[in-house]
């Protein structure tokens, strides 16, 4: 079924030179189409509202650092079973348990900086695209 998804490229693929890759790989994917798109230094608010649900956890300061460190390139991804299909190209959260042949684990080695966000069920994924564009 038709979906969207809010996908984040993180500052640590805008630093390395990773944003092409990411968004090649989504691209080529059949039926998918990138609806927005926007490079973007995320401030705390929003970074706030983002990760609300982790706060309280030991990683939520320096994620929240992290994730305001430069710019990041924030979109939204619309297509076939693309929520599922975003996490799929993305691997694991943690990039030495996120299989070959995915983002996380062709380019990861930090937990904390692993390149890409992406949106994990459609109650997520319509909350955030309200954060980041909210006229959508
Ligand atoms: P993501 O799953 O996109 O959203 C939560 C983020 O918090 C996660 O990516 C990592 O960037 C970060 N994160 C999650 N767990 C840890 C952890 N144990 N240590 C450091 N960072 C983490």
């Amino acid at each position: 079924s038709q979906q969207r998804t809010l996908v984040i490229a993180k500052p640590d693929a805008v630093r390395r030179g990773l944003v092409g890759e990411i968004i090649g790989r989504i691209e080529r994917k059949a039926g998918w189409t990138l609806t927005a798109l926007e490079l973007r230094t995320l401030d705390r608010a929003t970074l706030e509202q983002h990760y609300a649900e982790h706060v309280g956890r030991d990683f939520y300061a320096p994620l929240l650092e992290f994730m305001s460190s430069g710019p990041s390139v924030v979109m939204v991804v619309e297509g076939e079973r693309v929520i599922e299909g975003v996490r799929v190209l993305a691997g694991a959260t943690d990039p030495l348990k996120a299989g070959p042949g995915s983002i996380r684990g062709d380019f990861g080695t930090i937990v904390r900086e692993n390149l890409v966000h992406a949106s994990d069920s459609e109650e997520s994924a319509e909350r955030e695209i309200k954060i980041f564009f909210p006229e959508r």
